[in-house]
């Protein structure tokens, strides 16, 4: 297990190289490093999650519990670690005791791909870019719509984060050095399918199919109606979906429909104005 405070260039070129070559050669999760996330950016991790005293936070490869203890300590949130490694299980439980949150930050050790993290609001880690494509299906397929996934410098692949920022570190000691990228991604509800519903506005109401084709938080619509058929795009935040819908099929000057709309279950809704008209969108999910 590497240890901070090593001298370079020792302790900074196998990070530099494991890095480098995991573009390459997939990294594994027992191969991710023990190098800690400075405090300013563990700050920016909880700022850009927004994390506070509702929140379930999960640290996947907790490492020495600051990010968990930051979070119960600073934000008032519940904090669970997961790491394999037991001498750091038991440094982070000394340090939560020593900083006052013991009761509210937790730690397991149990390797990150066998834990449950269905109940957390937050997910941050600091592992390696092949990891973070590894644990993707859970955390797109698993994780409760909502859920906010942070992670320090590395990306998940195409799915393209909901926001991020740069933070400048003066004395960073592994790639990228100077700066760190935290990266949020919001889970989005899974819309794709079929929805029958009904169209209402200042005209009458009218039967309507919905089909969404999604990939991560963007999806494609199509609203089949009696005599046409009108396209859509969509982009998901939780459980909140902005649906533009194009009325041109129907008249060509038509404006698009903005909807604002909410997904509940097997349940989306929402309306939209345009020009003092209201039109209501509502649907169910199609089993079959
Ligand atoms: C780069 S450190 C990050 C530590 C801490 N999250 C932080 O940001 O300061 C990654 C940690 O993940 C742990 N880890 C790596 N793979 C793991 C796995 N499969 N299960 C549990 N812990 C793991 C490592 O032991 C290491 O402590």
């Amino acid at each position: 297990m590497k240890r901070p405070g090593i001298p370079l260039p020792l302790f900074l070129l196998p990070l530099m190289i494991v890095a480098a070559l995991s573009a390459f050669s997939p990294a594994r999760a027992d191969e991710v490093p023990y190098e800690t996330t400075p405090e300013n950016v563990v700050e920016a991790m909880l700022a850009i999650a927004g994390v506070g005293a509702q929140d379930n936070l999960v640290d996947l490869g907790s490492g020495d519990g600051r990010i968990v203890i930051a979070a119960a300590k600073r934000h008032g949130a519940r904090g669970l670690g997961i790491e394999y490694d037991s001498e750091l299980v038991e440094l982070s439980r000394r340090n939560a005791k020593r900083e006052g949150v013991a009761d509210r930050a937790k730690f397991l050790k149990q390797d990150i791909f066998d834990t449950d993290i269905r109940k957390a609001t937050v997910v941050t880690m600091y592992l390696l870019p092949e990891v973070n494509l590894d644990l993707r299906p859970r955390i797109l397929f698993e994780l409760a719509p909502g859920t906010r996934v942070v992670s320090h410098d590395w990306n998940m692949g195409d799915w393209e984060p909901d926001d991020h920022a740069v933070v400048s570190v003066e004395d960073k000691k592994v790639y990228p050095l100077a700066h760190s990228t935290v990266y949020l991604w919001i889970v989005p509800a899974r819309i794709a399918g079929f929805w029958r519903g009904t169209l209402s506005g200042p005209d009458g109401e009218e039967r309507v199919v919905i089909e969404f084709a999604q990939r991560f938080q963007e999806a494609t619509a199509t609203l089949w109606l009696k005599r046409w058929t009108m396209a859509g795009s969509a982009r998901i935040r939780g459980d909140a979906v902005s649906l533009t819908v194009d009325r041109s099929s129907w008249k060509e000057d038509a404006a698009p429909l903005l909807f604002k709309m909410r997904v509940a279950k097997d349940r989306i809704e929402g309306e939209a104005r345009v020009g003092g008209e209201r039109y209501l969108l509502r649907a169910k999910r199609l089993t079959n």
